[in-house]
């Protein structure tokens, strides 16, 4: 069962602060569309999919929410720029592009996942033949022990790790069957390929052929190294790619997310009659309509229907207003959401809450260099209080400044760490106050120019 739309505005407050609005947007879009996937075909395809446009400043959280929905519910995400992009007939990227682009990270997500369900298989494979490896090394010395005990004692060493640097003999054949590596290095035992227990089709081949004279190798390899390179191979092997191209379509049609920023810079203030870049911005939205409005899109993995992808345009609109899109194209963005410009408080909230808060993330560089870092609140929201300070007064960068501000505070404690001594530094408000200074003073003096 998906999650619900207050499932999933929890899951993102856990990293983004305020924009309540913009939370609770996507995450009603994502569930229509879901609801959407449940009805009957006739039903369906009356109902057009509730794309977004997210209007606010810069540094607000507009691709932090977008990019982190996609996360939470694991579909294909792409974020473009709608910038990028040149009417067709013109030399450039085609529209169309971010939609092979989404295929080709659908693809790759589902590669990942089936590799990772093909591991276990792959491992249990691999355990199979080089247990066996090591159970013909060890005949050698252990004459008296039984096969069993042997088999048994090699697989729990093998298993605990403690064989890794053990040298056993790796026999490839070679070229013919890639892939096919036999671990048979006590071969003069004679019995009945008793050494030899790999299951599957290798068992096949070799039965087929028994006798045949082959090209091998033998090779001394350590058991952990066998093992990774045998492990690639088997994973070659069990992953059917024609599937995984399949699947990454389906993956990419029914959950893809595609998120288009900068949707402002395209909109031609002024309306027709336009010269110039303004009718070529205007064809690039016209080029973008058929994509959101659903049509097939040809890509070299197959061909995807673009009706269900989830569109979010954001922009900043401080220039044109979203009243200057095409007309079809608003029609395709019904939901409008307005993310709130952000002060101390959210930035005091930002600095540490999210379970990627900056603060956190320093603490955790920094321990590795043997610095344990903690922060005051107090100092933080000093830290805040300047933030809100610099974007009114200088540029207005968003939560970025926070980054911004940090970097300077810590700068030298990040220079002269080194990891020679471990300490513990308390970023209190005096530390604060000594390291912003020269900040500090400049937007103090600002507050009595202004
Ligand atoms: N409301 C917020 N809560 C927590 N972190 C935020 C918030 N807004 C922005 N950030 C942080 O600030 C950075 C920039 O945010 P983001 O990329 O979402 O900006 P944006 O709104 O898309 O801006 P732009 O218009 O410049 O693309 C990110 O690292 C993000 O984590
Ligand atoms: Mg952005």
């Amino acid at each position: 069962m998906p999650l619900t739309p207050a499932q999933i505005v929890a899951e993102l407050d856990k990293y983004i602060i305020g924009q309540k609005d913009a939370k609770r947007a996507v995450a009603n879009a994502l569930r229509n569309r879901y609801r959407r996937s449940m009805l009957p075909q006739e039903v369906r395809d009356e109902i057009t999919p509730k794309n977004i446009i997210m209007k606010g400043p810069t540094g607000v959280g507009k691709t932090e929410i977008a990019r982190r929905l996609a996360k939470l519910v694991g579909a294909p995400f792409v974020k473009v720029e709608a910038t990028k992009y040149t009417e067709v007939g013109y030399v450039g990227r085609d529209v169309e592009s971010m939609v092979r682009d989404l295929v080709a990270v659908s693809i790759r997500m589902v590669m990942e996942q089936r590799q990772a369900d093909v591991e276990k298989k792959a491992t249990e494979l691999v355990e199979k033949r080089l247990v066996d490896a090591i159970v013909n090394e060890k005949k050698k010395l252990a004459v008296d022990t039984s096969l069993e005990v042997l088999r048994a004692q090699s697989e729990e060493e093998y298993r605990s790790g403690k064989l890794d640097n053990m040298m056993i003999e790796l026999e490839t054949n070679e070229p013919a069957i890639k892939g096919m590596a036999i671990p048979m290095g006590g071969m003069g035992g004679d019995m009945g390929g008793m050494g030899i227990d790999l299951g599957n089709i290798f068992n096949d081949i070799m039965g087929s052929m028994p006798n045949m004279p082959k090209k091998k190798k033998n090779r001394h390899i350590t058991v952990e190294a066998a093992r990774k390179e045998l492990i690639a191979e088997e994973s070659e092997r069990l992953i059917d790619k024609e599937d995984v191209h399949q699947e990454g379509i389906r993956l990419a049609e029914q959950q893809g997310i595609i998120f288009i920023d900068e949707i402002d810079k395209i909109a031609s203030k002024g309306g027709g009659g336009g010269s110039g870049p303004e009718v070529s911005r205007e064809g690039v939205q016209r080029d973008i309509l058929p994509i959101v409005e659903g049509s097939t899109v040809i890509t070299k993995y197959g061909s995807i229907k673009t009706d269900y992808i989830l569109f979010i345009a954001a922009g900043a609109f401080h220039i044109s207003r979203v009243q200057d899109l095409i007309p079809e194209l608003q029609g395709r963005f019904p939901i409008r959401v307005e993310l709130e410009n952000l002060g101390k408080e959210e930035f005091f909230k930002i600095l540490t809450q999210p379970e990627n808060a900056v603060t956190k993330q320093y603490t955790e560089l920094l321990k590795v260099d043997n610095v344990h870092l903690t922060f005051d609140k107090e100092a933080l929201r000093m830290v805040a209080e300047i933030a809100e300070q610099e974007n009114e007064t200088s540029e207005n960068l968003g939560a970025r400044r926070l980054h911004n501000i940090m970097e300077i505070l810590l700068d030298d404690i990040s220079y002269n760490a080194c990891g020679a001594e471990k300490k513990t530094i308390k970023i209190d408000k005096a530390f604060v106050k000594d390291n912003m200074a020269s900040l500090i003073k400049k937007t103090d003096l600002r507050k009595y120019v202004l």
